[in-house]
């Protein structure tokens, strides 16, 4: 299983800044990460929190659970040191995913703690980005397990 983490306000995806963010919802974008998965026939885990202590325990949890994890953490990647150490502590591959491109955009979003856990970071495309981050991590995973 790939747990498919999202941080604060993705829930307002397809309302929020669509100039930016575009026009899916984010029930759409759990489809996209339905499809993709179906395709690399692999099992996701696929939430939403605004609370930052939330993510932290889903974070934890996916020790044991998860085979990798992919999140976008939304304004707590530029923020949140927590969230950080609580994927290092999983010590699981990880892929960082934001749907606008970060460093086309103010200063402090260039910036995320949580890369510093990350394999790679996937920005700039939309929600298609989370398909490409899907198929990274299984890639990756993969290679992995073939050691
Ligand atoms: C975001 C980019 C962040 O800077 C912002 O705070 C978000 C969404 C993205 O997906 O483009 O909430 O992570």
């Amino acid at each position: 299983m790939i747990a498919v983490l999202n941080g604060p306000n993705l829930n307002m995806l397809g309302m929020r800044q669509p100039e930016i963010y575009g026009h899916a919802t984010l029930d759409d974008l759990e489809q996209v990460c339905i499809q993709a998965a179906e395709q690399l026939d692999v099992a996701i885990d696929f939430r939403q929190t605004n609370v930052e202590g939330e993510l932290v325990s889903w974070i934890q949890e996916c020790r044991g659970r998860a085979r990798g994890i992919v999140i976008n953490p939304a304004a707590y990647g530029h923020t949140s040191i927590a969230l950080l150490d609580a994927l290092l502590a999983t010590g699981l591959p990880t892929v960082e995913v934001h749907i606008s491109n970060i460093h086309r955009r103010d200063a402090f979003r260039h910036h995320t703690y949580t890369s510093q856990a990350a394999i790679g970071v996937i920005c700039g495309f939309g929600v298609r980005g989370y398909a490409m981050a899907l198929r990274a991590l299984y890639d990756m995973i993969e290679d992995e397990d073939e050691r």
